[in-house]
């Protein structure tokens, strides 16, 4: 069945599998990113924190709770500690196996051979998060379609600072980042992707994203006819649990 997936028309809004194809497989792990690749998606959207001992923890959530069989915060464990637990189970039992990895390992599986939307989570409560993080892309080399992404602009402003090589994107929810005219100017002066909750999104917006050279992908949908209708509107990307 997956063989019949073929890539992305070069016209039609890039696909992008958020915590890779987390409608089929439990978010954030290698097989959730495999499927994404088997699916032909575009890119992988993933999520990073930091551990303990400064590692780049691909996960979510700010506690391990909800998606692993331990409990407390992503950095009140090391790295070794994290990988221990059980990243697949809450999903189905048959996913045991999953456990939590790190952004390098990632990088040295998936890099190169699928694009790679990096979101830092919280970046408040991880300092030198960005620098790591540079620390670990610089590692790789450059890898095409890598783009960063938070919605904490702070933080998309340090990210683009530290590699003003990398696109970066921000991330908006009109409740929380009412954007004047203004407000997208000062983002799109940097940022190369605004990529907005679907559900706020329309025409005009589009238009007064693509008027400034930057580029709207549409986060996050889950049902088809809410991805035939960001195709009508005209959004560069779709972020969806299902890239299938
Ligand atoms: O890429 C957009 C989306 O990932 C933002 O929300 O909470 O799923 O990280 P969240
Ligand atoms: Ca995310």
């Amino acid at each position: 069945i997956l063989s019949a997936y073929v890539p992305n028309p070069a016209n039609a809004p890039l696909i992008v599998a958020h915590r890779g194809a987390s409608g089929y497989a439990p978010e954030n792990t290698m097989a959730s990113f495999e499927l994404a690749e088997l699916m032909a998606a575009d890119y992988i959207e993933l999520d990073v924190r930091l551990s303990k001992d400064g590692e780049l923890a691909v996960i979510h959530d700010v506690k391990v709770d909800r998606t692993t069989n331990g409990s407390g915060f992503v950095h009140d464990y090391a790295m070794n500690e994290l990988r221990r637990m059980d990243a697949g189970s809450f999903y189905d039992p048959g996913y045991s196996g999953e456990t939590i990895s790190t952004l390098g390992e990632v990088l040295d599986r998936f890099g190169g051979r699928i694009g790679l939307l990096i979101e830092t989570k919280d970046p408040h409560l991880y300092p030198g998060l960005e620098q790591k993080l540079a620390e670990e892309l610089k590692r790789h080399g450059r890898l095409d379609k890598v783009v960063l992404q938070s919605f904490d602009f702070d933080s998309t402003k340090r990210m683009h600072e530290l590699m003003p090589d990398v696109p970066v994107a921000v991330l908006i929810h009109k409740d929380k980042h009412p954007l004047s005219d203004e407000a997208l100017d000062e983002l799109a002066s940097y940022a190369s992707y605004i990529n907005y909750n679907f559900e706020q999104l329309d025409r005009k917006l589009v238009a007064e994203i693509h008027e400034r050279g930057r580029k709207v992908m549409a986060w996050t949908i889950r049902r088809e006819k809410d991805m035939k209708w960001m195709k009508k509107l005209g959004v560069d990307g779709i972020i969806t649990d299902f890239p299938a």
